[in-house]
């Protein structure tokens, strides 16, 4: 490993976590079905394990859309890009959108306003992560996985210029390195 990275949240707590959420999710979409919206590339890992807490009697389908708002570095460029579209129509259909970390809110505001100009019946956000005191912008947050301080992190389906995606746990980059 090139970067000296230190455990934020290790692999244990991530899915002690993510099995309450599982369960709380569970309970609030009973008799419903769910249609999972997962934000690439740092949502895979996340997804992944998430959907596998929500109880197997709801009916879960998922899709995915590709937005860029940071490029190869640690900071955002605050031009949010589509870069490719979901390909499953979500009119009348309850969505949870599933997101690795909600940070300054400029990706998540300009994906819900999308979002909403196609007729959904209800929308909900599940962000693994949030920096709130980042936000720039408000943005909904119905489940979030933790609160974090303003660090830049890796792992967990997260990167630095594309890697450390891998890494079952939340890390830190430590500074100067
Ligand atoms: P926002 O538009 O500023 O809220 O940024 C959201 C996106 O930036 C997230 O979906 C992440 O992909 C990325 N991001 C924000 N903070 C971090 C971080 O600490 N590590 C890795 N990616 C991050
Ligand atoms: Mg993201």
């Amino acid at each position: 490993m090139k970067d000296k990275i230190s455990v934020l949240i290790s692999e244990d707590k991530i899915q002690a976590r993510l099995k309450e959420m599982g369960k709380q999710i569970s309970e609030d979409y009973k008799g419903k079905r769910i249609h999972a919206l997962g934000i690439l590339k740092g949502c895979y890992v996340f997804m992944a394990d998430l959907l596998r807490y929500i109880d197997p009697s709801i009916e879960v389908s998922c899709d995915f859309l590709t937005i860029s708002s940071y490029g190869d570095q640690t900071k955002s460029s605050g031009v949010v890009k589509l870069l490719t579209d979901l390909t499953i129509p979500i009119d009348h259909k309850d969505i949870l959108v599933v997101e690795d970390i909600v940070d300054t809110g400029k990706t998540m505001k300009y994906l819900l306003d999308n979002l909403n100009t196609r007729s959904p019946k209800s929308v909900k956000v599940c962000t693994f992560l949030d920096k709130p005191s980042r936000r720039e912008v408000e943005v909904p947050t119905d489940y979030i996985g933790f609160e974090i301080p303003n660090q830049f992190v890796v792992g967990y389906g997260m990167d630095a210029a594309q890697i450390y995606r891998n890494l079952p746990y939340l890390g830190v980059m430590e500074e100067g390195e």
